[in-house]
């Protein structure tokens, strides 16, 4: 059961159709409000989705820059905090490597990562995403406490599931991600630190949105997201050079 109050009702009938209108922007992300920062991360984006990958070289710097903390296969760790990003979206990898490469999504760890030369332009971020995207999802993520599941799944099924799909697999139209096969801790924090404000690329809209849960609503939400598993239905992006992305 979902609690209402007066306000957060309020709120979200409020959201409801600049949702609806989001969702039916975002897959040219036409509508991104003119901030020049975030149309310049945009534009790099689009520009580094148009390179060619080469997820070899990719599986290289992801060895050398990023295992120790996201781990050999990218799994994450639930008690540092840390993503899991294997199996996730190609598309979604690559904008969230240029937002945290600039000002657009808070992170000073990985603010100091992506500052070290080789990782600089968006050839690294492409040749990453795709050897990231192609290797297996985690099976089994850290999960929440089990007592608001069901609550969890309605809310998400409800709310969250226009944008991310009814499997929460995600979509490369609008750059939303995965959510399946991530670690509780790593989704209550974003989910907190989205509701903030703290990653600036994305709607107000959402952010307003996601701002009208209340701690047992987030914690439910998490809980259930960290029991999917694996990396649900592929649907498959055929790129402009015609290789075939998750
Ligand atoms: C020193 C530890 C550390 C290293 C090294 C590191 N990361 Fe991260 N990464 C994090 C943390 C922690 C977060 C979560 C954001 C935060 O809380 O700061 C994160 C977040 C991310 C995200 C966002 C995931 C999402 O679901 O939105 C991506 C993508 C990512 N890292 C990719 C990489 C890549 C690629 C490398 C190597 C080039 C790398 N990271 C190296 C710690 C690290
Ligand atoms: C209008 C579309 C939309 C709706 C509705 C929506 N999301 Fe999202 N969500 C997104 C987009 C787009 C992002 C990526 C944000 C960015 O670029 O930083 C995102 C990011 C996230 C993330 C961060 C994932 C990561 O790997 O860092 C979580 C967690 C999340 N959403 C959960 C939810 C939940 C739970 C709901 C429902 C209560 C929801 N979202 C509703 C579009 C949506």
């Amino acid at each position: 059961m979902l609690i209402r109050s007066g306000r957060r009702t309020a709120i979200r009938s409020a959201a409801r159709p600049a949702l609806l209108l989001l969702a039916s922007l975002l897959p040219g992300l036409a509508a991104t409000p003119a901030i020049a920062s975030e149309e310049s991360v945009d534009q790099l984006t689009r520009s580094a989705l148009a390179l060619d990958a080469n997820p070899a070289k990719g599986r290289l710097e992801f060895r050398e820059h990023c295992a120790k903390c996201h781990g050999p296969e990218g799994h994450g760790n639930a008690t540092e905090v840390v993503p899991a990003i294997a199996g996730q979206r190609f598309a979604y990898l690559v904008r969230q490597l240029a937002n945290l490469s600039g000002d657009q999504r808070d992170s000073a760890t990985m603010h100091g990562v992506l500052s070290a030369k080789p990782l600089r332009g968006p050839q690294a971020w492409v040749d990453i995403a795709s050897y990231l995207n192609a290797i297996p999802a985690l099976r089994r993520a850290a999960r929440g406490q089990g007592d608001k599941i069901a609550l969890g799944r309605g809310i998400f099924l409800e709310q969250c599931s226009s944008c991310h799909r009814n499997d929460a697999s995600g979509d490369d139209d609008g750059f939303v991600p995965s959510l399946r096969a991530q670690h509780y801790p790593y989704l209550m924090d974003q989910l907190n630190r989205l509701a903030d404000g703290e990653r600036h690329n994305v709607d107000e809209a959402l952010v307003q949105f996601l701002r009208s849960f209340d701690s047992d609503e987030v914690r439910a939400v998490a809980d259930y997201l960290s029991r999917l598993e694996g990396r649900g239905t592929v649907h498959r992006t055929m790129r402009s050079n015609g290789v075939v992305v998750d």
